[in-house]
C-alpha cells in the first residue's frame, strides 16, 4: 500500500485497490494508516473523499448540509439497461432526503413498531432451534445452514411474504446488492436489472393480492397507511418492501457470521454470559467487525468540513468500520473485548438514515448466538474462514465448523 501526497489534492490522497485480497481479508491496517493522515482523505481508487475518524463519520452522517440525493442539475443520465434497478431506487428511503424520506420512513416506523419486534422473540428463538435440529452431524457451513436462513425467514414472515419464497428472495437480493460493490461487472449489472424486474413484478402481484385479502402483516399495514390518505403509492410500496427484504437480511446474515467467527477465534463462551453481557458482546461484535463498511453522502452546498473545502455535488464516503476502530473513541480498538462498556458505534449509521431494523437485528443476533452456543458448546472452526471479495460488504464466504454430535 502506498500513501503518496497528491500534488493536486487539497487533502492527502491514498491508494488502495478495494479488490486486493489482502485488503479484503483485513482492511483494518489500511484504515489505521489513513485515519492517522486526517479526518478526511481522498481515496484515489474510489475517486472519493472519505471520512475516517469517529468524529468525522458521526458529524457527516448528521450534517443536514449533506444528503443522499444528487443536487438538482447534477444528475447523470441512467443507461436504459439499468432502468429497472434505478426505478426501484428512485423510491427508496435510503436514497432520499426530506421531505420524501421523512414521509416514507415515518410510514414504515408506524407499521414496524417496537412492540411487533419484541413479539417476534419466541418465534426467532424457535426458528434458531429448528435450524440447529436440521444440522447434519459432523461438519456444517453455518453461513448457509444458519446465518442466512434466520434473517431471511424472519423478514419474510414479518412482511407477510410466503416463507417458501425465501431462497428466491435471497437470489434476487444478492443479485441486486452487487450494484453497490466495488468490482461490479457488466454481467453483475445485467443480473441486477433482471432481478429488479422480477422482484418488483412479484411484489406488485403480491401487494394486489394483499389488498384483496388483508392479514396481520407489515405489507397490509403499509397498504393501510397508504389508504389512510398518507399517499404511499404502489411504486413506493413495492420499493419499501424490497428495501426491507434486502436490508432486512443481508447485513444481519453477515453480522451473525462474523460474530460466530470472532467468538470461536477468541474462545468466548457466550453461554456463560448474563443477558446484559450478551448485549455488550453483540455491540462489540458490531463495532469490531461490521458487515457494511461504507455509506456515502453528497454535499448539497459548498462547505468547509474538517479544514477542507467540499464542493456542492461532491460525494463523501463515511468509512463506518474505520470510525469504529478509532483510538480516540475506543481504547485498544483493534482488540476484541466482549465486556467493553457500550459506546455508540457507527455500524447502524447515524442521523436521519439510522438503521430502521437495528432493534430487530439486535434481537436476531442475541438469539442466533446464544441458542447456537448453548446447543453446540463444542463448535470448532474448520480452517480459517475467508471474507468474500465484495468490498464494501464485509461478510464471510463460508463458515465451516465441526459439531460434536453428542452435544447437538
Ligand atoms: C446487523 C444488521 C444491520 C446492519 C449492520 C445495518 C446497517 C445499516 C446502516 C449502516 C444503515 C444506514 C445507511 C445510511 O446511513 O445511508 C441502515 C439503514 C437501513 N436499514 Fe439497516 N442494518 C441492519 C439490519 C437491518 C434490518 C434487519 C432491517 C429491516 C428489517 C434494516 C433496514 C434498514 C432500512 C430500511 C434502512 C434505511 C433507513 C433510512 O434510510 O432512513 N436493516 N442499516
Amino acid at each position: 500500500m502506498t500513501i503518496p501526497f497528491g500534488e493536486n489534492c487539497q487533502m492527502q490522497c491514498v491508494n488502495q485497490s478495494p479488490t486486493d485480497p489482502t485488503f479484503v481479508q483485513n482492511p483494518y491496517p489500511f484504515y489505521d494508516s489513513i485515519r492517522a493522515l486526517g479526518d478526511l482523505v481522498f481515496w484515489n481508487d474510489y475517486d472519493m473523499v472519505c471520512a475516517t475518524s469517529y468524529d468525522a463519520v458521526n458529524a457527516i452522517l448528521r450534517d443536514r448540509r449533506l444528503g443522499r440525493e444528487i443536487p438538482a442539475g447534477m444528475q447523470q443520465p441512467i443507461p436504459e439497461r439499468l432502468a429497472p434497478f434505478y426505478a426501484i431506487e428512485a423510491h427508496s428511503m435510503l436514497e432520499l432526503d426530506p421531505p420524501r424520506h421523512t414521509r416514507l420512513r415515518s410510514l414504515v416506523l408506524r407499521a414496524f413498531t417496537s412492540r411487533r419486534i419484541k413479539e417476534l422473540a419466541p418465534e426467532i428463538e424457535t426458528l434458531c432451534h429448528e435450524l440447529i435440529d436440521k444440522f447434519p452431524g459432523g461438519e456444517v457451513d453455518l453461513l448457509t445452514a444458519y446465518a442466512q436462513k434466520l434473517p431471511v425467514i424472519i423478514i419474510a414472515r414479518l412482511l407477510g411474504v410466503p416463507e417458501k419464497m425465501s431462497d428466491q428472495l435471497l437470489t434476487w437480493s444478492n443479485a441486486m446488492v452487487t450494484m453497490y460493490q466495488a468490482r461490479r461487472t457488466r454481467t453483475d449489472e445485467d443480473a441486477a436489472a433482471k432481478a429488479s424486474t422480477e422482484f418488483s413484478d412479484f411484489m406488485r402481484g403480491y401487494i394486489a393480492q394483499r389488498r384483496k385479502a388483508p392479514a396481520d402483516d407489515l405489507i397490509t399495514h403499509l397498504i393501510a397507511a397508504e389508504e389512510d390518505g398518507e399517499k404511499l403509492s404502489t411504486d413506493e410500496l413495492i420499493t419499501t418492501c424490497i428495501l426491507l427484504l434486502n436490508a432486512g437480511h443481508e447485513a444481519t446474515v453477515h453480522t451473525i457470521g462474523n460474530g460466530i467467527k470472532i467468538l470461536l477465534e477468541h474462545r468466548i463462551p457466550i453461554v456463560t454470559l448474563s443477558p446484559d453481557s450478551i448485549d455488550t458482546t453483540i455491540e462489540e461484535i458490531l463495532r469490531f467487525d461490521p458487515p457494511l463498511h461504507v455509506f456515502t453522502r453528497i454535499a448539497h452546498e459548498d462547505m468547509d468540513l474538517f479544514g477542507h473545502t467540499v464542493k456542492r455535488g461532491q460525494s463523501i464516503a463515511c468509512l463506518l468500520a474505520c470510525a469504529n476502530h478509532d483510538p480516540v473513541a475506543y481504547n485498544h480498538p483493534n482488540s476484541f473485548h466482549p465486556n467493553r462498556s457500550i459506546k455508540a458505534n457507527t455500524s447502524f449509521g447515524g442521523g436521519l438514515h439510522f438503521c430502521v431494523g437495528a432493534p430487530l437485528a439486535r434481537l436476531e443476533l442475541r438469539f442466533a448466538l446464544s441458542t447456537l452456543f448453548s446447543r453446540c458448546p463444542n463448535l470448532r472452526l474448520i480452517g480459517s474462514p475467508q471474507y468474500a471479495n465484495l468490498y464494501h460488504f464485509h461478510g464471510l464466504e463460508t463458515l465451516r465448523v465441526e459439531i460434536d454430535p453428542s452435544t447437538n
